[in-house]
């Protein structure tokens, strides 16, 4: 299995609900290693550019107003198809539809509260790692 690196965030629901360090403990026990790591809370411009795929989408400025709404923790996680363990580590976007034992079944409240985001193919991950950490 290739080595890929794959772009995560906690978003705001999840840094206050104080759960980094539980999330981040089940990418590591996943075999996931964290390469690079930042707190911070983004504007209007850096979430907007960020979610530029769902522009036309109905949720788009809900989703940027809320990815602004406090803090994130944005990491690179890298491993052995860390874009699909991530995925299956994170569960279904909507968390209803989660399975058990997922972030998002465990701690997500919402599809738009719902905890994290992760990279959804390795063309994507490149990007988005690319984005948030132009020098890695
Ligand atoms: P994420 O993986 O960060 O990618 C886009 C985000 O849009 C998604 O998680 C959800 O939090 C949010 N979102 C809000 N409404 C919807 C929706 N109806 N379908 C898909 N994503 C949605």
């Amino acid at each position: 299995m290739a080595t890929e690196r794959t772009l995560s965030i906690i978003k705001p629901d999840g840094v206050q609900k104080q759960v980094i360090g539980k999330i981040l403990t089940r990418f590591e026990d996943a075999g996931l290693r964290i390469v690079a790591a930042k707190m911070m809370q983004l504007d209007k411009n850096l979430a907007g550019s960020f979610y530029a795929v769902h522009k036309e989408r109905p949720f788009y400025n809900d989703l940027v107003t809320y990815m602004t709404s406090g803090p994130v923790f944005v990491s690179v996680l890298e491993g052995a198809d860390a874009v699909n363990k991530n995925r299956e580590l994170m569960g279904a976007t909507n968390p209803k539809e989660a399975k058990p034992g997922t972030i998002r079944a465990d701690f997500a409240d919402s599809i738009e509260a719902n905890t994290v985001h992760g990279s959804d193919s390795l063309e994507n991950a490149r990007n988005e790692v690319a984005f948030f950490f132009p020098d890695l």
